[in-house]
């Protein structure tokens, strides 16, 4: 029963996230056109009901992930299987600080918790030491995660070979992407002018 909720609110989650994933890409038509972009997505994902069982599947998929790893502590055995909790355990930790980032910066910055918002991590020393590996490992653990979920609900139909196969390109593709989006936001492509507001907070 847990892991069946475990993954309806994945699903609820994971189409969030690939909308936010394809608006980040969306910078790459520049900086107006991604704030442009998410303005339109927040008239659907700000909407008070929806923001609720957004933030309420994020707050469950933490506590059952937690407790999915705890109860299968040394038991995990093969690659895909340890990678899977490996991955599960880095969104549990991204998702409460990422998440906590937002609302905080919303609630209490007073911050549009927009592009600026997540590229002034990335435009600033020392800060960027970490929040280079930080969203990298988060877009890379988003799908390793997807993608071990894959390689053990087609256990039954796939061979071996094609689900090791599948796995391994959903790991690739969530590192590149990762390191994408990053180099996008960190104003490796075009040069970014963060506005004082969001630098300020580091400062
Ligand atoms: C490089 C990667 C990422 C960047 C730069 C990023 C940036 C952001 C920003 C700027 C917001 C605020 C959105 C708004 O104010 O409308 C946000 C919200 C959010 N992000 Fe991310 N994000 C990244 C990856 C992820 C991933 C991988 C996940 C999930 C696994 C995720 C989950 C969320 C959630 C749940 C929210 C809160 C939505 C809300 O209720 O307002 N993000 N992110």
């Amino acid at each position: 029963m847990l892991h069946k909720l475990h993954r309806v609110s994945a699903l609820i989650i994971g189409t969030f996230v690939l909308f936010h994933l394809a608006n980040h890409l969306m910078a790459f038509s520049g900086v107006a056109r991604h704030i442009e972009i998410m303005e339109l997505l927040r008239r659907f994902y700000r909407y008070p009901l929806v923001e609720i069982v957004l933030l309420a599947c994020v707050g469950f998929q933490i506590a059952s992930g937690v407790f999915f790893i705890k109860s299968r502590w040394g038991k995990r055995v093969g690659f895909f299987e340890k990678v899977q909790a490996l991955s599960g355990a880095y969104l549990v930790f991204f998702l409460l600080v990422h998440v906590g980032a937002v609302l905080a910066g919303r609630a209490v910055f007073n911050l549009d918790t927009n592009f600026y918002f997540a590229a002034a991590g990335l435009n600033i020393f020392p800060a960027s030491l970490f929040f280079y590996p930080y969203y990298t490992l988060a877009v890379a653990a988003f799908f390793t995660h997807v993608g071990c979920a894959i390689h053990w609900l087609a256990r039954e139909r796939l061979s071996v070979r094609a689900r090791n196969r599948i796995g391994t390109v959903f790991i690739l593709f969530g590192f590149l992407l990762g390191i994408t989006i990053v180099l996008l936001f960190g104003g490796i492509f075009f040069e970014i002018q963060i506005p004082e507001n969001y630098l300020a907070t580091y400062r």
